[in-house]
This record gives structure tokens, C-alpha cells and sequence, in this order.
């Protein structure tokens, strides 16, 4: 097989690739944000949304800076992603859980957005395509304090809701059931308690 594929071919690739990814999570974004019970994380999703429909239009944008047609292919990294998202919507989980586990969801898809654009960006300034190169880290940036948000999310109650609506689940039983010594509790239960 002739090897003549180069960089910028790749590079035409990714960004096809990384504008799918974005169409998809145009589409995703408003199922997470409908799923949210609190009213900051369901904003989060929301003003992510509105940040997408941007980010499509600055790949445009990228795509017309190097006078090629705007085309998108199908990204399966992020339709996997969306995949697992849709399956822990469908679980039975408390409000707060669910809350927990749909940032979990959304940080999945932006970290693997920001190694997408990462890369884009270090490929445009290796071949000298500047304008790309900021338009793209420009969306880099976005997709980083998208992130950021979710974590200040996560970490500034929701996770610690999470785990004392556990802890009072639990309250008051474990100790009883070890007693009795019914049943050992297995190594995996005992995990989940640590
Ligand atoms: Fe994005």
C-alpha cells in the first residue's frame, strides 16, 4: 500500500471527526440537562449547549481557513460515550446520585474533547496554521472550563449529598447484620463501605 497520507490529512480527519462529536453532543446535552434535579448542574448543561452550538460553528469557521469544505464523519469515541451516558440515565438512583453520576457522564465527554482539540491545536501550530490553531484553542479553552465547572459542581456538594444519603441508608443496619454474623460481608461490600 503507497504511504501518502500526511499530517494535514490527518489532522483534515480529526477535525471531521471532532465536528460529529460536537453534532452529537448538541444532541446529547439537553438529555443530561433534563435528567439534572439541581438547578446549577442543569444550568451547567444548558449554558454548555449554547457554548456547542458555537464550538460547531467555529470548526466552520477552522474548515474555511484552510479552504476545505465543512464535512463531518462519524466519531464512535463519542457516540460510546453518549452510549454510557443514555445507560446511567435509565438506572434507579437517587436525585443526588443521579446528579453525581450525570457529571461523571459529561466530564467523560469533555475530556475526551480536550484531548480532541489538544491535539488539533498542537497539529495546526506544528503546520503553521495559525488561525486555526487560535480558533481551536479557543474552543479548548471552553471545553477546560466546562470541566472546571462540573468538578466545582461535583465537589461543592454534590457528591458529598451523594454519599450521606448513603451514610443515612445505611445508618443503624450494618452494624446489627456484622454482629449476627448471617453473613460475611464480602470483600466487594466492603469496599463500597470505605
Ligand atoms: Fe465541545
Amino acid at each position: 500500500m503507497a504511504e501518502t497520507g500526511t499530517l494535514h490529512d490527518a489532522f483534515l480527519d480529526e477535525l471531521r471527526d471532532t465536528y460529529d462529536a460536537e453534532r452529537q453532543l448538541t444532541k446529547a446535552l439537553p438529555k443530561l440537562a433534563k435528567a439534572a434535579s439541581s438547578p446549577d448542574l442543569r444550568e451547567a448543561f444548558e449554558n454548555h449547549l449554547e457554548e456547542t452550538q458555537g464550538q460547531i460553528q467555529r470548526l466552520e469557521l477552522v474548515f474555511k481557513s484552510l479552504d476545505e469544505k465543512v464535512s463531518g464523519k462519524h466519531c464512535d469515541g463519542i457516540a460510546g460515550i453518549i452510549e454510557e451516558g443514555k445507560s446511567i440515565m435509565e438506572e434507579d438512583f437517587d436525585e443526588t446520585t443521579m446528579d453525581a453520576c450525570l457529571i461523571a457522564a459529561g466530564q467523560r465527554a469533555e475530556h475526551y474533547e480536550m484531548a480532541a482539540y489538544g491535539t488539533l491545536v498542537a497539529w495546526a501550530t506544528a503546520m503553521g496554521h495559525t488561525e486555526a490553531a487560535s480558533l481551536l484553542q479557543e474552543t479548548l479553552d471552553e471545553e477546560k472550563a466546562a470541566d472546571e465547572k462540573l468538578s466545582e459542581l461535583a465537589e461543592g456538594g454534590i457528591n458529598q449529598g451523594a454519599a450521606d444519603g448513603f451514610e443515612s441508608e445505611e445508618e443503624g443496619q450494618e452494624p446489627v447484620a456484622v454482629a449476627a454474623g448471617a453473613k460475611k460481608p464480602t470483600s466487594k461490600a466492603k469496599s463500597a463501605r470505605r
